[in-house]
C-alpha cells in the first residue's frame, strides 16, 4: 500500500518506521521542517531504540519520505493516518473540536 502519515512526532515516525519496514511505501508530513529534514535524511526525529535502523533502510530504500506540504502527493495514498498533537482547550483539557489545518 502507499500510506501517508500527517505528523512526525513519537506516534507518526514510529508508524512511518514499522510501515516501512513492512514494506509498505510511506510518506510522512509535519510543519516542522527539521523532522521533516530529518526522516528525509534517514535519521529518526525522535529518541527510540531501533527506530533509527528502520527509518535509515526505509529512506535508502526508497520506501520512506517525508515532506511539509502534502499538496499533489495523496492522490496516489491509499490511507492517511492523522498523527497530530489534539489542540488543547482553554482549561487544558483535549479540545477535539478545533478544526485540523493541513
Ligand atoms: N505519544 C503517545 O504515547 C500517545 C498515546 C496516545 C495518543 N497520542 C495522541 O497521538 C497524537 C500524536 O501524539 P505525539 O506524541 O506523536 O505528538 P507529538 O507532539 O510528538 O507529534 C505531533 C506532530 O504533529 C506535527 N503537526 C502539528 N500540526 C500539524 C499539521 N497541521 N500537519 C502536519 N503535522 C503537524 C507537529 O509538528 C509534531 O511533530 C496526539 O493527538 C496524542 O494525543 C499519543
Amino acid at each position: 500500500m502507499r500510506i501517508a502519515v500527517f505528523g512526525l512526532g513519537y506516534v507518526g515516525s514510529v508508524a512511518v518506521g514499522c510501515l516501512a519496514s513492512q514494506g509498505h511505501s510511506v510518506i510522512g508530513f509535519d510543519i516542522d521542517e527539521t523532522k521533516v529534514a530529518a526522516i528525509n535524511a534517514g535519521n529518526s526525529p525522535i529518541i527510540e531504540p531501533g527506530l533509527d535502523r528502520l527509518i535509515a533502510e526505509a529512506a535508502r530504500s526508497g520506501k520512506l519520505s517525508a515532506a511539509t506540504g502534502a499538496e499533489g502527493k495523496l492522490d496516489s495514498c491509499d490511507i492517511a493516518f492523522v498523527c497530530v498533537g489534539t489542540p488543547s482547550a482553554d482549561d487544558g483539557q483535549g479540545n477535539t473540536q478545533e478544526r485540523m489545518i493541513l
